[in-house]
């Protein structure tokens, strides 16, 4: 059965369907599945069925899977597979958890970001998949917006600015906007990424803004300068026009195009629902199937992680 597509905006977003992500597809099929994201940089799939092993499965179609960091022999993770990002408001015992430090950490997922712009090594795919959501009509939803056709409407003279910018990237500093106690000279002794900040999205040639709430300074400009840029483009980007928001029912899935989109999670009562969403995340020019490539970013980086918003000790401290 062929892919059926439909878009969300004119540009950008499509629902997705008629192919069973729970069996292993063609590479026909598989070709369908790139050329929808390459043109919509985020697809949609409703009630998949997919277990956590068919979901990793599947994203392996796309490259080598991040894993989370490694845990200390004999604690046990929740979720039961490395390549599982675990992007729920739960503890180990599957409870909505009421640890601080655990609720401060998810905070800035809702802000505007792309997923991993803190590793010099980007994401492409992420793929996140609903095991349980809020009830209806009370938010948990997820945005994304289009950086590719935010792109093109810049003006000529804004283009000429950022072209060749490099932008400075911590995860921390995108926990700090959220809230966390963590100073800006503890930032800039924890691995930093540096990007383009305009780039060419290899699937469809279209430029793309690169930048995410990860995004503390630009090379070169003095930080008020570079930070209110930073602002006044992501501002650009998540105009109404440029945006949609999904809302979750359990077993949807969405990818999204880490390089040509931003998202962010949606406010809900996160102490009232439980929201369990996992996510695989692709790494950026890797070959399908690749199972190891020899480096764990995010064990290094996790190493060196302040301890009011190290989301490892967080979890076991809400046990
Ligand atoms: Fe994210």
């Amino acid at each position: 059965m062929a892919l059926k597509v439909e878009p969300i905006l004119p540009h950008f977003g499509a629902e997705c369907s008629g192919l069973d992500l729970t069996k292993p597809l063609s590479a026909e099929e598989l070709k369908e599945v790139t050329d929808a994201m390459d043109k919509w940089g985020v697809t949609v799939w409703r009630n998949t069925g997919l277990t956590d092993e068919q979901h990793v499965e599947f994203s392996r179609n796309f490259g080598y899977l991040e894993r989370v960091p490694k845990r200390p022999d004999g604690q046990k993770m929740r979720l039961p597979y490395r390549e599982l990002f675990d992007a729920s408001n739960l503890n180990l015992e599957g409870e909505i958890t009421t640890d601080p430090a655990a609720v401060e950490y998810r905070k800035g997922d809702r802000l505007w970001h792309t997923d991993s712009a803190f590793l010099e090594k980007r994401t492409s795919y992420s793929l996140l998949l609903a095991h349980i959501t809020p009830p209806p009509g009370v938010g948990g939803e997820t945005w994304f917006a289009d950086t590719r056709t935010a792109y093109d409407d810049l003006s000529q003279e804004m283009k000429d600015r950022i072209e060749g910018l490099v932008s400075i990237n911590s995860l921390w500093w995108s926990r700090k906007k959220a809230g966390a106690d963590v100073s800006e000279e503890e930032i800039l002794e924890r691995p930093l990424a540096r990007h383009p900040i305009v780039h060419t999205h290899k699937g469809s040639g279209r430029k793309a803004i690169f930048i995410a709430a990860h995004t503390m300074d630009i090379e070169g400009m003095e930080g008020p300068e570079g930070r209110q840029l930073i602002e006044d483009l992501i501002a650009h980007i998540t105009q109404d026009k440029y945006t949609f928001k999904v809302a979750w029912n359990p077993g949807d899935m969405v990818i999204w195009d880490n390089l040509c989109t931003m998202h962010r999670g949606a406010e809900y009562d996160y102490t009232a629902y439980k929201r369990d969403m996992r996510r695989t995340t692709v790494r950026e020019g890797t070959e399908p199937h690749t199972m190891d490539t020899g480096d764990d970013p995010y064990t290094a980086l996790f190493a060196r992680s302040p301890k009011a918003v190290d989301i490892n000790s967080a979890r076991d401290a809400g046990r």
